[in-house]
C-alpha cells in the first residue's frame, strides 16, 4: 500500500518512545520505507538496535555521529521523506521546531524538510497545558504542521489528563491519510457544528451540555484533508481550531441558529455534531443573582429553536444533512425518530453509556442510521469515525444526484 513511500520517523526522549517501535512495525507492514532518527535522550529509553531491527535500515542517532557530520545527512533524509513523523514529540521538540532551532539531527532534518510533518505529542499534562507549549503548538498549526493527539488518560507519571501519546494504530492511520490523501471532497462546501452551547443565567452562571467538541473537530479536519472547503461553527470548547478551516465561534443556541440560517443554503454537506442547549433562561439577569434567604429559587426556561430541524426544513436539492443522536436508551428508535423529524439523511447514533463512546473520550462506538438501513461500526478513533461518516454521506449524495 505504501511501497513507494518514505517515512522519516523522529523519536524523542519520552516514556512513549517504546510505542514508536510499534509505529515502525505497522508502517513496515504497509510496505513503507522507514528511516528512524533518534534524539540523544530517546536512546536512553529505547536502543537504536530495536528500531534498526524493525526498520531494517540504519538508525541515525546523534550520540554515534562525529561532530558536524549531520549537516550532510539531514539533507539526504529531508529530501527523501514523503512524510516527516515525530512520535513521541516532547514539549522540547515542539519548542525547538516552532522556533526553527536546529541543534541535532532531528531538528535539523525537520527544518530542511519540505514534506508534510505529523507530530504525535506526548508529555505530562501540566507541560502540555503550559502556555508556552500551547503557543508553540499554535505556531506549528498555523504553519500547516499536522498533529495527532495527545489522548487523555493515566500518564506514566501517575497524573490523569491530556498528554498520552495516541495509540500507534491511530498515528499510522493519520500518516497514511497524509501519504495517500483522498481528494473525494474537493470542491465541496461543508459546514460542521461542534461543541456545546451555553445559556447565561447571570454574568457568572450558565446552563450548558456535556460536549468536548472532539467529534465535530475530527469531522472538520477529515473533510479538510479530503479537499473540502470547511466552515466549523463551534460552541465554547478547549480545542485548537484545525488549520485551514474557517472558524465561526458561537455561544448560545440562538447564536448557532442565526449562523446556520445565514450559511446553510450555501453548503453541499452539513454535519451537526454540536450539542445545543434545548432551553434558555426566560429572564437572564444582568446582575449576579443573590441567595433567596432559604427560599427555593424558581427559574423559568423557554425552549430554544431546534436548529437541525430548521435546517432540514430549508434543505436544498442535492444537499446532504447529517445529525447526531447521543442517547442513553432506545438508541435506534430515537435515532430513526430524529432522522424523520429533523429531515436528516444520516444520523450518527451513539449510546453514551457504553465505555469508549460519547463525551471527552477520543474514541466512539456508533451506528450510522439512514433511510437505507443501519450500519453498526466497531470502536473507532473519532478521526476514523469522521472518515466513515463522510464516506457514507458521499454515497448518499451520489444517490441523491442520480435521482436527479
Ligand atoms: N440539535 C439542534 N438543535 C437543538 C437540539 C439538537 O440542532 N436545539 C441537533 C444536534 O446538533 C444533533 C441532533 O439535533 O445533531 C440531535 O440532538 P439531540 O440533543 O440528541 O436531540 P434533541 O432534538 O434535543 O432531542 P432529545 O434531547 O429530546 O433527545
Amino acid at each position: 500500500m505504501l511501497s513507494s513511500k518514505s517515512v522519516v520517523l523522529g523519536v524523542t526522549g519520552g516514556i512513549a518512545a517504546y510505542k514508536a517501535a510499534e509505529v515502525v512495525s505497522r508502517l513496515k507492514k504497509l510496505d513503507a520505507q522507514v528511516d528512524v532518527i533518534m534524539t540523544k535522550n530517546a536512546t536512553r529509553f529505547v536502543t537504536p538496535l530495536t528500531f534498526e531491527t524493525l526498520s531494517a535500515r540504519p538508525v541515525t542517532t546523534d550520540t554515534f555521529l562525529r561532530e558536524g557530520s549531520w549537516e550532510v545527512e539531514h539533507v539526504a533524509l529531508a529530501k527523501k521523506a514523503d512524510l516527516m513523523l515525530v512520535a513521541p514529540a516532547t514539549a522540547n521538540l515542539l519548542a525547538k521546531f516552532a522556533h526553527g532551532l536546529a541543534d541535532d539531527m532531528l531538528t535539523t532534518t525537520l527544518l530542511a524538510a519540505k514534506a508534510p510533518v505529523l507530530l504525535a505529542p506526548a508529555m505530562n499534562t501540566v507541560m502540555w497545558e503550559a502556555r508556552a507549549t500551547q503557543e508553540n503548538l499554535r505556531i506549528l498549526l498555523d504553519r500547516g504542521v499536522h498533529t495527532i493527539g495527545p489522548d487523555s488518560g493515566l500518564l506514566a507519571c501517575g497524573d490523569v489528563g491530556a498528554g498520552r501519546m495516541s495509540e500507534p494504530q491511530v498515528i499510522v492511520e493519520a500518516a497514511v491519510a497524509l501519504l495517500l490523501p483522498k481528494t473525494d471532497m474537493a470542491g465541496l462546501r461543508v459546514l460542521v457544528t461542534a461543541g456545546p452551547t451555553l445559556e447565561r443565567l447571570d454574568p457568572v452562571r450558565y446552563l450548558t451540555n456535556d460536549s468536548s467538541g472532539k467529534m465535530g473537530y475530527a469531522l472538520a479536519e477529515a473533510a479538510r484533508d479530503r479537499g473540502a472547503s470547511v466552515t466549523l461553527v463551534s460552541g465554547p470548547v478547549a480545542l485548537t481550531p484545525p488549520y485551514g478551516v474557517e472558524m465561526v465561534a458561537v455561544e448560545s443556541t440562538t447564536d448557532l441558529y442565526n449562523v446556520l440560517m445565514c450559511l446553510c443554503c450555501e453548503q453541499d454537506l452539513i454535519a451537526q455534531a454540536a450539542a445545543p442547549a434545548d432551553y434558555r433562561f426566560a429572564t437572564p439577569s444582568n446582575e449576579k443573582l443573590k441567595k433567596q434567604g432559604g427560599k427555593p429559587l424558581i427559574l423559568e426556561l423557554v425552549e430554544n429553536p431546534d436548529v437541525a430541524r430548521e435546517v432540514g426544513e430549508r434543505k436544498k436539492p442535492g444537499q446532504v444533512l447529517i445529525g447526531f443522536a447521543a442517547e442513553t436508551s432506545d438508541l435506534l428508535a430515537n435515532a430513526r425518530k430524529k432522522l424523520q423529524s429533523k429531515g436528516l439523511h444520516l444520523v450518527v447514533a451513539n449510546d453514551v453509556t457504553q465505555e469508549g463512546a460519547g463525551f471527552r473520550v477520543d474514541t466512539n462506538i456508533a451506528t450510522l442510521v439512514s433511510k437505507g438501513g443501519e450500519h453498526s461500526l466497531p470502536k473507532l478513533s473519532k478521526r476514523e469515525l469522521a472518515d466513515r461518516i463522510w464516506d457514507e454521506a458521499l454515497s448518499i449524495r451520489l444517490g441523491l444526484s442520480s435521482q436527479g
